[in-house]
């Protein structure tokens, strides 16, 4: 089954193994592409993954999550985002390519002023962010459509908006982080309203045949927050707006302060990536909203977290629960996974032990494995 082609919109990924979006802390100070990240994404195109979504590219600059990340709020990106996507389709045998955009919203680094739906508290800086006025809303709406344009103008094949992990969108779309009383706020109508706007206006820009796929929660795990009864319920209202595939994620960053028995599960200091897979925590931990999620959407759905056997990739695909699978981590280790597993190559296993050690040296040295390194 990950050997078997499927499409995205109209765009046919060559077989189910996504690599998902991975800040890389390679881009330049003001974001633009390094020779880094050209030889970081020829690795990664060889390797064998169907689809490669880059790392979080921000939209205008206040809304900036972290130094060395790359950037799309101007046309002068462009001509550096092209290396990638040419990089990826020269290298990659038919691989193609989506840029993840994002705004951080309450969650942004290096920015004067940090925005948010509401001005509420952000739990892990403890930073009090303004809240957006609607002018505010609707100059965002129309960097994330423009940022969306570029991205096609750049030869990508997708374009994915980052919806989850608590920046901007995924903060609209939760109650937690949303106490707005307009029509961006309240029921779930309303808090769906900034993205749909977002998808709306990016389509009339990019038009009908470049997929928009969107990566949000399953569920925030902070009381107040999305559930798996509102996930479902949101799924199905993008799926219909016209998203055309969804990538199922969880948590903000202020889950990091919720304790083991509050949740069932230990979260690190990057809670989407739960550590010690198989010991700690459990397998494909997004795997039982994947079940529920599928039966609401008729749109592809993209399953990330933790995934780290062959076997559990092969009874995923079969027994229908997602469309593709999505890998992070394992990638940083052995970005020749795809081809392994398809070759029939060597272990079941990933060899990526979940240590989070990448996390720990990116801001310094950028991305890479210390294990691998060490072994
Ligand atoms: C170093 C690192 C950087 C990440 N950067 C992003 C990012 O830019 N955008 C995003 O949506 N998720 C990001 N994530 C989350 C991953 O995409 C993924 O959802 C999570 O790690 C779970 O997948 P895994 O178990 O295969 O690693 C990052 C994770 C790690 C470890």
């Amino acid at each position: 089954m990950l050997a078997k082609p499927k499409k995205i919109g109209n765009v046919e990924i060559k077989n189910r193994f996504v690599r998902s979006a991975t800040y890389e802390g390679m881009a330049t100070e003001k974001g633009e592409i390094t020779d880094n990240l050209i030889n970081f994404y020829k690795t990664l195109s060889e390797g064998g993954c169907g689809l490669i979504i880059t790392s979080y590219a921000f939209v205008q600059q206040n809304g900036r999550a972290q130094n060395k990340q790359i950037a799309v709020y101007h046309d002068s990106f462009i001509p550096g985002l092209r290396k990638i996507a040419d990089t990826v389709h020269k290298n990659g045998e038919g691989c193609k390519t989506a840029l993840q955009i994002v705004h951080a919203g309450r969650q942004s680094h290096h920015v004067k002023e940090t925005i948010a739906p509401s001005a509420i508290m952000e739990g892990f800086m403890n930073i009090i962010p303004k809240e957006m006025s609607r002018d505010d809303i609707e100059e965002t709406v129309e960097a994330f459509a423009q940022a969306a344009r570029r991205t096609k103008e750049a030869g990508f094949d997708a374009v994915q908006l980052h919806g989850a992990h608590g920046y901007l969108i995924s903060e609209f779309l939760s109650p937690y982080t949303n106490k707005r009383t307009d029509e961006y706020g309240g029921n779930t109508d309303n808090r769906i309203r900034f993205v749909e706007n977002i998808c709306k206006k990016s389509r009339e820009l990019v038009g009908d045949d470049f997929p928009i796929l969107i990566k949000m929660n399953c569920d925030d795990f902070l009381e107040g927050g999305i559930t798996l009864e509102e996930s479902k319920k949101i799924t199905k209202l993008l799926s219909d707006i016209g998203f055309d595939a969804i990538e199922i994620s969880s948590c903000m960053w202020e889950t990091v302060k919720r304790k083991k028995k509050d949740i069932g599960w230990r979260p690190t200091f990057i809670p989407e990536s739960r550590m010690a897979i198989g010991s700690v925590n459990e397998a494909a931990y997004h795997l039982p909203y994947a079940r529920e999620i599928k039966k609401e959407i008729d749109i592809p759905l993209i399953l990330v977290g933790g995934i780290n056997s062959i076997d559990l990739v092969e009874e995923i695909l079969e027994n229908g629960d997602a469309d593709f699978v999505s890998f992070s981590r394992p990638l940083i280790r052995e970005p020749n996974l795809p081809n392994r597993w398809i070759k029939g190559i060597g272990s079941a296993l990933v060899e990526c032990e979940y240590c989070n050690n990448c996390v720990l040296t990116l801001a310094k040295e950028g991305l890479h494995c210390t294990k691998k390194e060490e072994s």
